[in-house]
């Protein structure tokens, strides 16, 4: 007889829509994880900007070591139109990721079944993004002189290291192996003159050294966005520094049909430290507390998260179960349809049961 599997997952459903999509999301999983023979712990963080609004901080002191020996993390999104974004996202995102060094960060997009790209000739791109996650551009090095003054200097630096470059251009490099696809590296080495040429010579030897026969396109990243919206088919896997990816990832997101639909893996590839799983979104105050939100980008990220912790058939059935609601024409909003976050959901809790 195997044993009942439980893991300890932290939710953070956060700010804005982040509640909206994880609480459905939490039940989705509950149903395909009882379905597959294992159950999960939820431990459920209230942290976010009411808590900084309350306490000061977006998170308690402790909450990294309070999420140290969890198996996984599901984050919704934060950000709050009345406190500054840097507050929120280096107070609570920045920090996990870096903690728990979670050097990759996997965006995969696919246009799903029934939904209407913006871009017509995006139909069967299955592309993955592999964004570095912990340096690059987003960086505290650097300062600000002379404030409000018209003799005002600001510097940001951007830091590339050779240990954690190699170590992200390694992870790409062996998933486009696996994908029997080119690996597309963004670069912008004609205008930013030493960390581009850097990353592109060390994703370069990493390629030549360790899969030798892989092809490998270095493409300048303003090309690459036409080349994306242009010719969405044209990449399966794409390697880039922490900013290209994040712009990319969106870029890709909307031209595979919305932004809703995106998911994001934070991953430690070795597993020394939990992972994090989110949708690519963020808070969305536009449209929050309206049931509007559409859940597919936090369900595929969950699904992303059970792929991680070993559950290869629960993550395959949640995933059919949203693709196959789309296919069934139940859309968001978002989507050109009319389904509320709750219909949908409901409708993605009744899939599963037929899936499995
Ligand atoms: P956003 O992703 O929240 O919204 C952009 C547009 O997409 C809005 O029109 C929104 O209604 C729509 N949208 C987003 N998610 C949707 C969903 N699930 N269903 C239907 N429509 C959806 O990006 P924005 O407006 O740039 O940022 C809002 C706040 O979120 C900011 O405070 C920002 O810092 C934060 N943010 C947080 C992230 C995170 O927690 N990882 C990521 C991105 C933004
Ligand atoms: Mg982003």
């Amino acid at each position: 007889m195997t044993s009942h599997r439980t893991y300890v997952i932290d939710a953070i459903p956060g700010d804005g829509i982040g509640p909206e999509v994880v609480e459905p999301t939490i039940a989705c999983v509950d149903r395909v994880a009882s379905l597959h023979g294992f159950s999960i712990d939820w431990r459920a963080r209230d942290w976010g900007s009411d808590r900084y609004r309350r306490t000061g901080a977006m998170m308690p002191v402790d909450g990294l070591d309070a999420l140290a020996d969890g198996d996984g993390i599901l984050l919704g999104a934060v950000g709050d139109p009345d406190i500054d974004d840097v507050t929120t996202l280096w107070g609570l995102l920045i920090p996990i990721r870096r903690t728990f060094d979670q050097y990759v960060n996997v965006r995969p997009t696919t246009v799903l079944p029934g939904v209407q790209p913006a871009v017509a000739d995006a139909v069967g791109m299955d592309l993955v993004i592999v964004r570095e996650n912990v340096e690059g551009e987003y960086s505290e090095a650097g300062g600000r002189l002379h404030r409000g003054t018209e003799h005002e200097l600001v510097i940001q630096e951007a830091v590339f290291t050779r240990r954690n470059t190699a170590r992200v251009a390694r992870y790409a490099a062996s998933l486009a192996d696996r994908r029997g696809a080119a690996l597309v590296s963004a670069t912008k080495s004609n205008g930013i003159i030493h960390s581009m040429p850097f990353w592109d010579e060390v994703v370069r030897d990493v390629v030549r050294e360790e899969h030798p026969g892989l092809v490998l396109e270095s493409v300048l990243i303003d090309a690459l966005a036409a080349r994306l919206v242009l010719k969405p088919r044209s990449a399966s896997v794409i390697v880039a520094s922490n900013l290209f990816g994040d712009i990319l990832s969106d870029l890709a997101a909307a031209v595979a049909g919305s932004i809703g639909i995106a998911p994001s893996a934070n991953l430690d590839p070795e597993r020394r430290h939990p992972s994090l799983f989110e949708p690519v979104h963020g808070t969305a105050p536009d449209i929050v507390g309206r049931d509007l939100a559409n859940p597919i980008g936090c369900l595929w990220a969950a699904s992303l998260m059970l792929e991680h912790l070993g559950e290869h058939a629960a993550a395959a059935s949640l995933h059919g179960a949203f693709s196959d609601v789309l296919a069934a024409g139940t859309r968001t909003r978002d989507l050109g349809g009319d389904a509320s976050t709750t219909t949908f959901s409901r409708a993605v809790l009744d899939a599963i049961d037929v899936q499995s």
